[in-house]
């Protein structure tokens, strides 16, 4: 018997995965939209209207399902009637929160629903609450999808779009319990009720709302489970969807986050340990919401998530530019196991943030692009998308870090409409390979494929110069008797398997 073991009920699959946990979030914020997806239309570099074209290839070959805009933070001063109609007279504005810079609005609601249609990923805007008012709220969901004769159906024709867009996910506001405003549950709970409101279905255009929900920077854990108590209890019945953001931070404070990739292994464990965190925010927050939403009508929303290291040497602490490394991945790989894991209650998620911010999944300098090892991840899971859920069960040894442990693999599974099944199998361990035994009850496959993500070091990762160091190349060591697949898993490695 291996020491490590799993379980898949390949034959007790019920909820479905959605597409949209694999989603993604662009602020902004640094070079994310200038200089990143915006490029503008006279630039040497190629583009399609002003959007870069390969980064819009590299993220339609993850399958992209969606991208939230244009914030964050930013959405709560972000006036949209600024960033229509013809690019030379746009007014200017400053980015208070990301470096005080300036913004020009040449990337306004037009050029984001034109990257959107390139991308083939559905809009998710968060619009103003903070400092927006609602009739600016209503005006917005108006010029976007009002499909009949109205003020702002007209200006948008007079823009060069005579069509109406459709627009689901709205998001109400960001972080209003910080830089959104400030505000207490109480007072918020009853501001989105009045926002949410005004925010109207056109036609066949229908929203998905999505409330402010819980974040980690509240004073105290209490602070924000109290927040979803109230918003579910006061507001609950008016939303969809309510937003949650969880932000891994592998030093052990905001003030001493530490590099990207210089680093040993207590911080390669902290990082991975501190990613587990999300299953018990998923579970405590869900809790909450089952006692007022049994039928699991409410999603939860994570739309911001992913790691934050301290910016890269010589760039602008206002920008986030940060590189990304094998550790990253592994915490993508180890989050969007709970996703799956949790897909009865979690409808959507969206990592911060897509380009050259965070844990970005491109980076770019001038013209050239690279993939990061985070790339890598979405890759391997967009089998994932709108399959089955498959429960599994781990029993498996524990990683020890200095003062605490881990499980040595994560995992997820899932059931695919032509009845593929998929697993993703993550080895945490620095050093150490480790046999897995997992058995699949209910299937007898015939045939497998294989491919690993893993690196020649904890924090190996591309670079300009060695774009390719970490990708994901076939994987073989593994054998099939009847139901039992053994793998031989490698240190560090995310392994992911079909078989048929
Ligand atoms: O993703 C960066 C910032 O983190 C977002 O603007 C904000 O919502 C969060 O605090």
């Amino acid at each position: 018997m291996s020491k490590n073991n799993i379980v898949v009920e390949a034959d007790a699959g019920v909820h479905l995965i959605s597409r949209h946990i694999y989603g993604h979030f662009s602020e902004h914020l640094g070079r994310c939209i200038y200089d990143g997806f915006w490029v503008g239309e006279d630039s040497p570099i190629a583009h399609t209207r002003g959007i870069r074209r390969d980064i819009v290839e590299a993220l339609r070959a993850i399958r992209i399902p969606n991208l939230r805009w244009p914030g964050g933070c930013f959405a709560d001063e972000y006036h949209w009637m600024d960033g229509i109609g013809p690019r030379s007279e746009r007014p200017t504005m400053v980015n208070t929160h990301w470096g005080g810079v300036s913004d020009n609005n040449h990337f306004g609601t037009h050029e984001f629903m034109d990257l959107c249609a390139q991308l083939g990923a559905a809009p998710y805007i968060s619009a103003n609450v903070g400092s927006g008012t609602v009739h600016e709220m209503q005006q917005w969901v108006e010029y976007l999808s009002l499909d009949s004769i109205g003020p702002m159906a007209e200006l948008r024709a007079q823009h060069g779009r005579r069509e109406p867009w459709q627009i689901k996910y709205w998001g109400v506001g960001n972080e209003s319990w910080a830089c959104g405003g400030h505000m207490r549950a109480e007072y918020y709970a009853d501001l989105y009720r009045r926002y949410a409101t005004f925010c109207r279905n056109y036609g066949d255009n229908k929203l998905y709302k999505i409330a402010c929900g819980p974040g980690n920077a509240l004073a105290t854990p209490e602070e924000d489970y109290h927040w979803t108590e109230v918003l579910m209890r006061e507001a609950g019945r008016y939303m969809d969807g309510l937003s949650l953001h969880y932000y891994t931070i592998a030093g052990p404070s905001w003030k001493e986050k530490g590099s990207a990739t210089d680093f040993a292994e207590d911080a390669w464990f902290a990082g991975l340990y501190k990613a587990q965190h999300m299953d018990e925010l998923i579970r405590r927050h869900g809790a909450i919401m089952d006692r007022y939403d049994p039928e699991k009508r409410v999603g939860l929303i994570v739309d911001e998530w992913g790691t934050w290291h301290d910016v890269e040497p010589g760039t602008h602490p206002g920008f986030l530019y940060m590189q990304n490394s094998l550790r990253d991945a592994l915490v993508a790989a180890i989050t969007l196991n709970i996703f799956n894991q949790h897909s009865a209650r979690v409808r959507m998620a969206n990592i911060a943030q897509t380009v050259n911010v965070l844990q970005a999944m491109v980076l770019t300098e001038g013209e050239k692009m690279l993939l990061t090892p985070t790339y890598h991840v979405f890759d391997l899971y967009k089998v994932h998308h709108d399959a089955t859920m498959l429960p599994l069960r781990i029993e498996c040894e524990r990683y020890a870090g200095a003062d605490a442990d881990m499980p040595v693999i994560h995992a997820s599974a899932s059931l695919d409409a032509e009845k593929k099944i998929h697993l993703s199998l993550c080895n945490v361990h620095a050093s150490e390979s480790k046999e897995l035994r997992c058995q699949l009850r209910g299937a007898v496959p015939t045939a497998v494929t294989g491919q690993v993500l893993t690196g020649p070091a904890i924090n190996a990762h591309n670079t300009f110069e060695q774009p390719d160091l970490v990708r994901p190349v076939e994987f073989g060591a593994y054998s099939l008797h009847g139901d039992v697949l053994t793998i031989e898993m490698p240190a560090r490695a995310l392994v992911a398997l079909e078989l048929r």
